[in-house]
């Protein structure tokens, strides 16, 4: 599914099935008022049950996927980008050759181990990144979130909503648009909708791109219907 993209309400609510490099060149500058995101963390992943995550074992789409991130986003706007900490060298150059400023690191504390060998792995991590003069949020949320075990039933590296609830809250205004370019199950966006906020989704693997377009249908009817 390619969704009109020729104004600003055309891509609202949807989730677009493709890669996302191309389809945020279809979009205006300055049209999307947060970005999160969580893309492959190019660490060639493969879970204990043989599931990948596509485009993990390559960054030729890093610095595309950035530089359209930091045009479609509005001027003094935020995105928060989870990345893998062993090629943060790789996603900072991304970041600050797109144009974004590294504004705030959040850590997000596991009650459990996703692996051990140097030690035991029990953190995620994302930058808080800004695109201009941007405005600090009236109340600061604290730098560390816990990060409850989302069960991976969806998408083999699924996000818990909970924990990125927060940030929809604290960096996009009541009924601005949050887009995820790399939205797998759609975890981001249900942050999004459950929070009354316009949500846009893009995933290049159809079988995702079907469960989020399920997921935020459902989530969407039994939020009406509450
Ligand atoms: C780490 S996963 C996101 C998981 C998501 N946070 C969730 O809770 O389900 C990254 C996703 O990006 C997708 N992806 C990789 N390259 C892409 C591209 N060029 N365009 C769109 N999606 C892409 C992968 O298929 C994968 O589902």
């Amino acid at each position: 599914m390619t969704g009109n993209t020729n104004t600003t309400t055309d891509f609202r609510n949807t989730i677009l099935n493709g890669d996302s490099v191309q389809l945020m060149r279809a979009l205006p500058r300055n049209a999307v008022d947060f970005i999160l995101t969580d893309p492959p963390y190019l660490v060639n992943y493969k879970g204990r049950d043989g599931r990948k995550v596509r485009n993990d074992d390559n960054a030729g789409w890093l610095r595309p996927a950035f530089n359209q991130m930091h045009r479609v986003l509005k001027w003094g706007g935020f995105a928060v980008s989870f990345y893998g900490w062993n090629r943060i060298d790789l996603f900072a150059d991304a970041w600050k050759a797109a144009g974004f400023r590294m504004v705030g690191h959040i850590v997000f504390h596991k009650s459990y181990s996703s692996s051990s060998r140097f030690l035991r792995y029990e953190h995620e991590s994302a930058y808080l990144l800004a695109k201009g003069n941007v405005t600090p949020p009236a109340s600061p949320i604290p730098d560390v979130i816990d990060m409850p075990y989302s069960g991976n039933k969806l998408h083999p590296t699924q996000k818990p909503v909970a924990a990125l609830l927060p940030l929809v809250e604290a960096f996009c205004p009541k009924g601005g648009l949050v887009m995820d370019p790399f939205a797998g199950s759609g975890s981001s966006l249900v942050a999004a909708q459950h929070l009354g906020r316009d949500w846009l989704g893009m995933e290049l693997d159809p079988d995702h791109a079907a469960t989020a377009t399920r997921r935020l249908a459902w989530h969407g009817t039994a939020r009406v219907a509450a």
